[in-house]
């Protein structure tokens, strides 16, 4: 099993994601770490510690930043709604957050792991950052980042750049210039990673509870995305969530990738340098492909797992 830690600002997609790797054989959740992105921070952890107890899954959830590095916080309620679950009602939760915060976490996490820490980042990369600020000897303990962000093509919140780069490019930056093996799963692949109004009725044909809220919570969205001609409804941080779980979903190009942290209308952009004209040293592993047929039929056993 992988060990890792599941940094989310949940966010409807990240929720369905965490449904994934609650399911999952292949990965050993040693903590979710929250951060503020798709709403705030009292949401997102909100959030995360609603999911778990949905499921029962006993897991830390340790709450981290509340705004980016330097700049002010961007949220996207208008995606994810007023709570930051869409249409997805879950009891209010009962337990507590860890009594550590994000940074400390990944710290003890990662000198307690014997196996090497992996992260799975699935939102703005403020928790990251901070935590390689605050303790950088942690570079040679986290083996590896797979982060939901980025593209090599267009965005998503601008034309130039995704959400998640978006909301906090200077914390981008700094992970991305750590040194540490990095995945990019970006647009480019996650927008391959759709699902169909045929897909989710198999999804709610399953009879359990979470196939249930995440079918019926993506097919709200399928007209949505019929309208800007997509195929059907893009999974994000579900496709990034299950590349951590398969490796052999992506296709990938060792490339250098840079953080627009200046620009004006190009904040937050990922510049890959696909042809190598900088010289300068690949830093990521970057996603050009993912095989979605594989993908959906991942994402439908997981789903398909639970018996509550
Ligand atoms: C990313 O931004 C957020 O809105 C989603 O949760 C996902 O992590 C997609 O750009
Ligand atoms: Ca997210």
């Amino acid at each position: 099993k992988k060990s890792v830690i599941i940094d989310c600002d949940p966010g409807v997609d990240d929720a369905i994601a965490l449904f994934m790797a609650f399911a999952s054989e292949k990965l050993d959740i040693k903590a979710i770490t929250t951060v503020a992105g798709n709403v705030r921070l009292e949401k997102t952890s909100k959030n995360a510690l609603k999911l778990t107890e949905y499921v029962g899954y006993d897991v830390k959830v340790a709450k981290g930043a509340s705004k980016p590095i330097i700049r002010e916080l961007v949220t996207a309620e208008f995606v994810h709604g007023q709570s930051g679950l869409g249409n997805m009602v879950l009891p209010e939760p009962d337990g507590a957050f860890y009594t550590k915060n994000a940074y400390d976490t990944i710290y003890e996490e990662a000198t307690n792991c014997e196996n090497g820490l992996e992260i799975i980042a699935l939102g703005p990369l403020t928790n990251i950052a901070i935590t390689l600020l605050k303790y950088p000897e942690i570079k040679e303990k986290l083996k590896h980042i797979t982060i939901m962000g980025g593209s090599t093509e267009l965005g998503n919140h601008t034309p130039a750049a995704e959400f998640n780069i978006y909301v906090d490019p200077e914390a981008a930056k700094i992970v991305f210039e750590s040194g540490i093996p990095i995945t990019m799963v970006g647009l480019n692949v996650t927008n391959k990673a759709y699902i169909t109004a045929k897909d989710l009725e198999e999804i709610l044909s399953y009879n359990n509870r979470p196939a249930e809220l995440v079918g019926k919570s993506l097919m709200s969205l399928v007209d949505f995305f019929k309208n800007l001609d997509f195929k059907g409804v893009p999974l994000h941080d579900p496709a990034a969530m299950a590349t951590a779980i398969d490796e052999g979903l992506l296709e990938t190009k060792l490339l250098h990738v840079d953080i627009e942290t200046k620009g004006n209308i190009t904040r937050g952009k990922t510049v890959v340098d696909i042809y190598g004209v900088t010289g300068k040293k690949p830093n990521a592993n970057v996603a050009v492909d993912i095989d979605r047929e594989k993908f959906i039929n991942l994402f439908k056993r997981l789903l398909k797992s639970y018996g509550i």
